[in-house]
């Protein structure tokens, strides 16, 4: 049988700054591709009226969109309703209640910290309004192994594992569910991709901008628990795991948590930490804070196909570019039969997830004249992104219609933090790097795939 589609969105947040930058963008977009005619209950403790929250959704939508489609955000304009009240009032949740009647499946969105999950959730049952409903969190879910256990035991008092659907926005985005269909849908990439032929793996997350006025919020997490525990290793699993047997979540998911349960925890000696001069001065830092804003990860995989091969992910903010890219490097040739090239030159893959979409082969071939010497060359496809669809906008859509595959399961939520438990919280300063570089020089001098790290150009 197939899921009944949730029949009415409510947003817990409505007022705040996701909702404001990310979520009512999404709606908008959905309204217009005429993917959403269900109302949206937007929910806060501010006292707003709904005529304040359809202004506050025009001013992020225009924010985000540039030239908003007056027609396009009346009809947004129209589904929207707002309760206002304390998560810890039961008033509030009976208040709900009463917005929401008449419809039987709703889908809770919980774009609030945290702190907040079980409140809202405790809430949401006693006033009888969890039955038949969907619960979908925002990151970060937890910030360690024991407070994820935590959370899943509060939300799974209330909600069956299938009905909750935990944000990792990374796997909404086009060029990554790309990177899934790339590997399974080609052929001549499988007899190449294991140990055999691939050197190492390099994945970097490059922003070139600092923490943006969410000093307070960075400084509870850093680089690792921010990008690298969640949307990082999640692109890891897409290029490590096994074939899924098809594309229902429940396959998918298993062979990411197959290659969860292989990866190595990490140790210290996996890690360098750095953090941007400046950084302490951000508004919201703590004084001496020890927190990462750049972090450099070495994680093995320990299977078949995976042993010994390095897979490195870097993140930071303040780099020179802002850019996402993953490099898979192939061996070289077992014998140098024209000539030596350099380390990082041969055989790769490039997978660059943004700012543009683009997979690339790297290759050799020989530079005209007379002499057998090569050149490096890149074979292309290149996607304008036109069209594309937004994380949010994929991922409500999704959790709207009960499709759980691009979403994190309980048991692949506590297993990340299994990872990288040992080296969270380090009490030791990370190394001082200037903005706009690529991390601690000095600390990274030793500490980098066997060809070298690749800097991913603007
Ligand atoms: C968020 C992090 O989850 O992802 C931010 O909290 C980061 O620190 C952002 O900047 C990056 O996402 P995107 O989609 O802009 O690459």
């Amino acid at each position: 049988m197939s899921e009944p589609r949730s029949d009415v969105l409510v947003l817990f947040g409505a007022t705040g700054d996701l909702a404001h930058k990310k979520i009512f963008p999404a709606l908008y977009s959905m309204v217009a591709r005429g993917s959403l005619t269900e109302p949206i209950v937007g929910i806060a403790y501010d006292d707003w009226t709904v005529d304040k929250l359809v202004e506050r959704a025009h001013d992020g939508i225009e924010a985000a969109v540039g030239k908003v489609d007056e027609k396009v955000f009346r009809k947004l304009a129209g589904l929207l309703r707002y309760v206002s009240g304390d998560y810890r009032n039961q008033s509030t949740f009976d208040k709900l209640k009463e917005a929401l009647q008449g419809f039987q499946h709703p889908l809770y969105y919980l774009a609030v910290p945290p702190s907040m999950f079980e409140p809202v959730v405790q809430g949401l049952e006693q006033s009888g309004g969890a039955h038949g409903a969907r619960l979908m969190v925002e990151k970060p879910f937890g910030r360690d192994l024991q407070s994820a256990r935590w959370l899943n035991r509060v939300l799974h008092l209330v909600f069956e594992e299938k009905a909750i659907f935990r944000i990792d926005h990374y796997l909404g985005k086009e060029a990554i569910q790309n990177i899934l269909y790339f590997r399974f849908a080609n052929s001549f990439l499988e007899p190449i991709w294991n140990r055999n032929y691939v050197e190492s793996v390099q994945i970097t997350m490059a922003e070139d901008f600092g923490v943006e006025g969410r000093g307070k919020f960075y400084d509870e997490v850093g680089a690792i628990r921010d990008v690298i525990q969640n949307h990082l290793l999640n692109v890891l699993l897409l290029l490590a795991m096994e074939p899924p047997i098809s594309q229902e979540s429940d396959d998918l998911i298993d062979e990411k948590v197959q290659v969860l349960k292989a990866v190595r925890t990490l140790t210290t000696d996996d890690v360098v930490r750095g953090q941007f001069d400046g950084y302490l001065k951000e508004p919201g830092v703590k004084p001496g804070s020890t927190v990462e804003t750049f972090a450099a990860v070495r994680f093995f995989v320990d299977t078949w196909r995976w042993q010994d091969v390095p897979f490195f992910i870097r993140a930071g903010k303040n780099l020179p570019v802002r850019a996402t890219e993953v490099v898979v490097q192939l061996r070289r040739p077992p014998l140098a039969v024209f000539d030596q090239f350099k380390r990082n030159q041969g055989n790769y893959v490039r997978f660059r997830i943004s700012p543009e979409v683009a997979i690339s082969i790297g290759a050799r071939r020989k530079a005209p004249g007379d002499e057998m010497v090569g050149e490096q060359v890149e074979l292309t496809a290149m996607d304008d992104a036109t069209g594309d669809m937004e994380p949010y906008e994929r991922l409500i859509g999704d959790a709207m219609n009960g499709n759980s595959q691009l979403f994190t399961r309980q048991d692949a939520s506590e297993i990340a933090w299994r990872i990288v438990g040992p080296v969270l919280d380090e009490q030791q300063p990370p190394a001082p790097y200037k903005k706009g570089t690529w991390g601690p020089a000095e600390a990274m001098k030793d500490f980098a795939p066997p060809n070298g790290w690749i800097d991913p150009e603007a």
